[in-house]
């Protein structure tokens, strides 16, 4: 993170220890409820639509490994989920999910050596600091094996993402939809994209 300032820096640590907090109080059991399983259904379709078959999954911010969970252990080899917040991750290790390896990362940091089938930023790609958006979306679409897919799922209009992904000369886009629920207020969108 040598292109943060200490002041960044400083947020940065504060934001990680605030989730770590809210995890511990249960702020986040809502992720499981009705009107968010739009979203991880439209993910599932995508990850089943346009990805390999029994791929390797990598869920980037992964929290308490909602997605995963959506998942039958034979729709996947294996599936990673990597999250800063400890305390999601320990919830998510309780879960005991099979082919699944939990693993506290920062996302700004970790440089896995393997490749994956499929990449997906959930509700995450908005909390990777601005000035290292770029860098960190060309090195997780390095990541992407041949045939592999990444997808996002980005709340509202998502001021600064969606220009920087569509923008990536690495990628092409293979799908995008809105994702509504019966609140209008509520919505996401999800992309879906291959290597240029
Ligand atoms: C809104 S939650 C979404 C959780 C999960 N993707 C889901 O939709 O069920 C955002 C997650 O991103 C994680 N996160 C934020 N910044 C991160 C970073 N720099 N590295 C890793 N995880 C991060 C948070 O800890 C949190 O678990």
């Amino acid at each position: 993170m040598a292109k943060l300032s200490i002041i960044d820096k400083f947020h940065h640590w504060r934001r990680k220890r605030r989730w770590n907090k809210q995890y511990k109080k249960g702020k986040w059991d809502y992720l499981n409820n009705e009107r968010e399983a739009v979203r991880y259904n439209k993910i599932v379709e995508y990850i089943k639509t346009y990805g390999t078959s029994k791929p390797v999954i990598l869920d980037l911010g992964a929290g308490e490994a909602v997605l995963n969970e959506r998942l039958n252990a034979d729709d996947y080899t294996f599936f990673y989920n990597v999250d800063y917040s400890s305390a999601s991750i320990e919830k998510a290790e309780e879960k005991g999910i099979a082919n699944t390896k939990n693993l506290v990362a920062d996302i700004h940091t970790y440089d896995p050596e393997e490749t994956f089938d499929i990449i997906v930023f959930n509700e995450a790609f908005y909390y990777v600091h601005d000035h290292l958006k770029h860098e960190v979306l060309d090195r997780f679409t390095d990541k992407l094996s041949p045939k592999g897919v990444l997808i996002t799922s980005i709340y509202k209009e998502g001021q600064n993402c969606w220009d920087i992904i569509d923008a990536s000369p690495k990628l092409q886009q293979l799908n995008f939809e809105t994702v509504n629920t019966d609140r209008e207020s509520t919505y996401w969108k999800v992309g879906v994209y291959k290597r240029a």
